[in-house]
């Protein structure tokens, strides 16, 4: 039998594939009926621990795994929260479900209310994403209609309800604790943990976190079972299709699915078309703006026969598969799955600068490493590239970034500083050069690469 190469992209093209007519044409809703009416919720929860799916979220976190820490009391309400925020540079791929496949995401989480106990899912979307909230909203009310949300979705005297809750521009609110603060109308602002959101989360009740990709996932994971799911990724313990994203210099930028475990070149030269105007590749931030950069002239480092990436020594970093495990042994990240493709026009230390500068006004301010150290880090950088650096500033940015690190109440400030510490350990010559040289190159790029390219100033 040949193994499906879409799932969640199944019905993108489809003439108004947002509306339930059209989905529910093409396989929507049929496996929410079958799990509500002929499973029972451990048989749901042993398939996704099976499909070994890793959160689409950034940490990549096992979803069979995280369900199973939920030990509800008797009277305890639990529920489903869904974190549609997406706002991390580079990442662009959950907007695509809301907005061409809202319905594959309400199946999700009718289902996975149903196994995880839950009778309320909410969806927390990022406040700029106003077209995504609207076919939200309309899918839920027509889901509503159908009657397959409400008192009893398919007849099973098993109430679910689905709301959508619009944030209001703030990244901090995509990390989970900051989310179920906003939820709550209170500020947006990091929890200590524990306690886990599984023990207490959404008004003091055992709540699931879970990414917009990996709820969606959830019926196709029935559908095929378990283990045919898993083995549609490329990588043990790393199961699925899952979502690509690739923005920046290559030919095609956009979403791909394709299978957990293709490499980083191929997703440059096979999906997205190979390199703008067929310059090099300089550097790849491979899974959003948190995760540190990847160079293709840099090689794998793993001489010994134990470390999980032996096989791929001497190779080329681009060449290792992508995978949550994989790379986090090759010292970067998987994140969300959306890489930052750069060719040799542009300029690291410039690079740096914007990344730091998103960070320095997206930071929440709570805790003073975060707050203080991502002010230093823009002033650093602009004098580096405004030729008023020197190069003890380097190691300066450099040092700052390790007393940040694990120093504060959530990983914001670690995705913060790893990119940065990425960057300056790969390029440091650029910067030792920006700060000897009087600032940036001539006819470097400056603020964001792709503005050049929309501008039409590419070279
Ligand atoms: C600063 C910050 C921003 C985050 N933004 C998002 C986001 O926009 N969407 C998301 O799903 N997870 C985001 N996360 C990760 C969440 O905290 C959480 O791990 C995730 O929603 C869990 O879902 P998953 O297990 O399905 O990946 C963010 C984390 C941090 C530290």
């Amino acid at each position: 039998m040949a193994e499906p190469q879409k799932l969640l992209t199944a019905r993108y093209d489809l003439p108004e594939s947002w509306t339930l007519a059209v989905a529910e044409k093409h396989g929507a809703y049929k496996i929410a009926r079958r799990a509500l009416t002929m499973m029972q919720p451990q048989q749901i929860k042993d398939e996704v621990k099976t499909a070994a799916i890793r959160g689409r979220g950034g940490a990549g976190f096992p979803a069979g795994m995280k369900w199973g820490f939920l030990a509800p009391k008797p009277t305890d309400q639990v529920y489903l929260v869904v974190n549609g925020d997406e706002s991390e540079p580079g990442t662009f791929k959950d907007r695509s479900i809301m907005e061409l496949d809202p319905h594959r995401l309400i199946e999700g989480c009718i289902v996975t209310c149903y196994a995880t106990g839950a009778h309320v899912a909410y969806i927390y979307v990022r406040g700029e994403l106003g077209f995504s909230i609207q076919r939200l909203e309309a899918a839920v009310e027509e889901a509503r209609k159908a009657g397959y949300l409400g008192e009893r979705p398919f007849g099973k005297a098993y109430p679910v309800q689905v709301h959508i809750h619009s944030g209001a521009g703030a990244y901090i609110c995509g990390e989970e604790t900051a989310l179920l603060n906003s939820l709550e109308g209170k500020r947006g602002e990091p929890r200590l943990k524990p306690p886990f959101p599984a023990i207490s989360g959404a008004f003091g009740m055992p709540t699931v976190v879970n990414n917009v990709e990996t709820i969606a996932s959830v019926p196709d994971i029935l559908e095929l079972g378990g283990e045919r799911w898993a083995k549609l990724g490329k990588l043990p313990g790393d199961g699925g299709l899952r979502l690509y994203g690739v923005s920046g210099h290559v030919k095609r930028p956009g979403i791909y699915e394709a299978p957990v475990g293709i490499t980083m070149r191929e997703l440059i030269d096979h999906y997205a078309g190979g390199m703008l105007n067929d310059r090099p590749l300089k550097a790849v931030i491979p899974g959003g703006s948190s995760t540190p950069v990847l160079r293709p002239d840099w090689k794998v480092d793993a001489p010994a026969a134990d470390h999980p990436l032996h096989a791929w020594h001497g190779q080329s970093e681009i060449d290792v598969p992508m995978g949550v495990d994989t790379y986090r042994a090759l010292g970067t990240m998987l994140g969300t799955c959306c890489a930052i493709v750069m060719d040799d026009s542009v300029n690291m230390v410039d690079v740096t600068r914007n990344l730091m500068r998103f960070y320095k006004h997206e930071s929440c301010g709570q805790c003073t490493p975060c707050r203080e150290g991502s002010g230093w880090f823009v002033d650093i950088l602009e004098n580096l590239c405004n030729g008023n650096g020197k190069v003890e500033d380097v190691e300066l940015i450099a040092s700052i970034a390790n007393n940040v690190m694990g120093n504060t109440i959530c990983a914001f400030a670690d995705g913060m500083a790893m990119p940065l510490l990425g960057l300056v350990r790969k390029f440091r010559e650029e910067f030792v050069a920006a700060a000897q040289a009087g600032g940036l190159p001539e006819g470097t790029r400056h603020d964001n690469p792709t503005r050049a390219l929309v501008e039409g100033k590419a070279a």
